[in-house]
């Protein structure tokens, strides 16, 4: 039985103040919440805050990215041990965003979640397609491509604490939401993928979410995927009952 992790990605938006009101609000909305981890990954700056406020909840904190060095002349960056100092438990590796933006790789990617593993925290590694390598039928190589450089590599023991998210890049802020059969045929790739390399006990193990324009009227049809084991939400997250509403789905 694998249990869902709900976790919300607020990319660039709220400061510490907002967080701290947010994760107070929210606390009161999921108390009773405990079919699935709880996840809000707010930037960095707001962690101290968010930490704060989620103490004495069933709330964690994760962060959106990390550097894979533990420390040194690396102007602007974070290490996954400052994370833990900081109080958070996990953090996204890979984000689409971070792979369009700012340069990520599949090699980054897989140095990021190894770094993040030895630290403790656990990484939620996104993989996902863009629109014109779906409609060139080229999901399934995409999404083998990326994990056999992002995840393929982690030793058995390290994956075993890896969470996938699967957030197809033409759904992520557009409100063009993968159907479920979509989503649930991605994620059947992916957990197959990992069956290949690390055999099934890993492979029915893992939690994969999904990500892309998940709202509160869609999540229970996508959870409805025996595939899919929680959501990687994004604009949903920024508001406490909509987030509520999807973790309660
Ligand atoms: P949206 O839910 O806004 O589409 O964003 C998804 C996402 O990128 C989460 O990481």
């Amino acid at each position: 039985m694998r249990r869902p992790v709900i976790a919300g990605n607020w990319k660039m938006y709220k400061n510490p103040g907002e967080a701290a009101g947010f994760l107070h609000d929210l606390a009161t909305l999921v108390t009773e919440s405990t079919h699935a981890e709880i996840v809000v990954c707010p930037p960095f700056i707001d962690v101290p805050a968010a930490v704060d406020a989620a103490r004495d909840s069933n709330i964690e904190i994760g962060a959106q990215d990390l550097f894979w060095l533990k420390e040194g002349a690396y102007t602007g960056e974070v290490s996954a041990p400052m994370l833990v100092a900081a109080g958070c438990r996990w953090v996204i590796v890979g984000h689409s965003e971070r792979r369009h933006y700012f340069g990520e790789t599949d090699e980054s990617v897989f140095k990021k979640a190894a770094a993040a593993l030895e630290a403790g925290l656990t990484p939620i590694v996104c993989v996902g397609e863009r629109l014109e390598e779906r409609e060139a039928g080229l999901t399934e190589n995409v999404l083998a491509t990326q994990c056999a450089g992002g995840i393929c590599g982690l030793t058995p023991e390290q994956f075993a604490r890896v969470v996938i998210a699967y957030e197809p890049v033409w759904a992520i802020g557009t409100g063009r939401t993968a159907t479920p059969e979509m989503a649930g045929q991605a994620h059947h790739f992916l957990r197959e993928q990992i069956r290949s390399r690390f055999g099934n006990e890993h492979a029915d193990a893992c939690r994969i979410l999904y990500g892309g324009s998940v709202k509160p009227d869609n999540v229970k049809s996508l959870m409805a995927q025996p595939d899919l084991d929680g959501a990687l939400v994004g604009g949903a997250s920024l508001d406490p009952a909509s987030f509520a509403a999807i973790v309660n789905f």
